[in-house]
């Protein structure tokens, strides 16, 4: 049962360790020849995250290909909504769709509090079958969006660079937001239970639409329902990652989770001041430094290992952007790797 890799959960656990664990968000996808040949063997990106074996196939792939310290689970944030009963579509270059949006109280009834067994099982099933076949060589990251983000794809329907519709929401009608974030919120706290019954390790929050909200709103409609799942999850280490969320820092800093992920805006040091030294901070390279030339990367990674110092954990300020090639990424890791305290 024990893990031969366990650097993350050390870390998190605020230990000394012989080096920095590291980890990619986005790492089980299509920077990987071996990912998009398994992508194509399948309809499309849902049918893979409904077929456990194959899920757990890609989510291993990076543990062997990148040597990372941790596996990813391969799923998609946007599970919840549809175990609510919104589906979503993966248009090929477009993007998440969902064919029916969220506007109203009677709309917010007809959704129901996600059951992670019945309307998630095939997740949970990817995470039992990944467990196994990684023969405990690495930890397994189980991961759920923030409610502010599940919300705002269900009320807009795609992505957008604005989510005005979403945002309006919150002005026009603050109580329906309420509403709809809460039934999100409790069906994202079974959902991570059941992703930690079934075996991940340890869990991360995307908050990826944080940074469009303003300090209050994002207090009001996204931090307090983090702090309730952050609250309610006691069995495992808690990753939170606000991606633009700088003007939220001090008060993350106050979340009862272990760790909280940087994006390659935030200044290390400054973060730092903020959120105490307690926490574990994750983070925080530029996805844009694997297109630079090699002795750049190395330089900017090493950079980034010092001003962090301990309590790091390693990975980049956002997920890898697809096209990146992975040679880059395994010189990323290697220099993490050979990084010394
Ligand atoms: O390796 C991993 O990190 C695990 C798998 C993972 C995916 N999505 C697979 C995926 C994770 C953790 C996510 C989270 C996710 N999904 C987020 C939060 C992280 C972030 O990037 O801010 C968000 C906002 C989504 C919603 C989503 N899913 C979008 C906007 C897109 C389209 C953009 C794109 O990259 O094409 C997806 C699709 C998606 N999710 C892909 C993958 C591998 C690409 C689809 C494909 O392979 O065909």
């Amino acid at each position: 049962m024990t893990l031969q890799n366990d650097l993350i959960l050390r870390t998190l656990r605020g230990e000394k360790t012989e080096r920095k664990p590291v980890w990619m968000m986005r790492q089980a996808g299509r920077i990987l020849p071996e990912y998009r040949a398994v992508r194509e063997q399948l309809k499309d990106f849902i049918e893979l995250v409904k077929t456990p074996e194959r899920a757990a196939e890609v989510t291993i792939q990076p543990v062997d290909i990148l040597k990372v310290d941790a596996a990813i689970i391969f799923s998609d944030i946007l599970v919840i909504p549809e175990a609510m009963g919104l589906p979503y579509e993966m248009q090929e270059k477009r993007g998440p769709w969902f064919p029916q949006t969220i506007h109203n109280q009677a709309d917010i009834n007809k959704l129901h509090i996600a059951d992670a067994e019945a309307d998630l099982g095939y997740v949970l099933q990817a995470i039992r079958v990944t467990k196994k076949e990684l023969h405990n060589r690495v930890p397994l990251i189980g991961f759920a969006g923030a409610p502010w983000t599940i919300f705002a794809y269900m009320v807009e329907g795609s992505g957008s660079k604005t989510f005005s519709k979403a945002k309006a929401m919150l002005y026009r009608e603050p109580q329906l937001a309420h509403n709809l974030l809460d039934k999100i919120t409790q069906s994202t706290i079974q959902y991570l239970k059941g992703q930690i019954a079934a075996g991940a390790d340890l869990v991360q929050i995307f908050d990826s639409w944080a940074g469009i909200l303003s300090p209050d709103t994002y207090q009001e409609f996204s931090l307090r329902y983090i702090a309730q799942i952050c609250e309610a999850i006691t069995e495992v280490p808690v990753i939170v990652f606000a991606k633009g969320a700088f003007f939220a820092r001090r008060e993350m800093g106050k979340l009862p989770c272990a760790a909280i992920g940087l994006d390659w805006t935030m200044d290390i040091r400054e973060t730092r001041e903020m959120i105490g030294n307690q926490k574990v901070m994750q983070g925080n390279l530029d996805p844009c430094l694997l297109y630079a030339p090699d002795e750049v990367l190395v330089a900017e990674t090493q950079k980034m290992l010092e001003t962090f110092g301990d309590k790091h954990i390693v990975n980049l300020g956002h997920g890898v952007y697809p096209d990146v090639d992975f040679r880059k990424v395994q010189l990323f890791i290697e220099t993490v790797k050979n990084w010394k305290f």
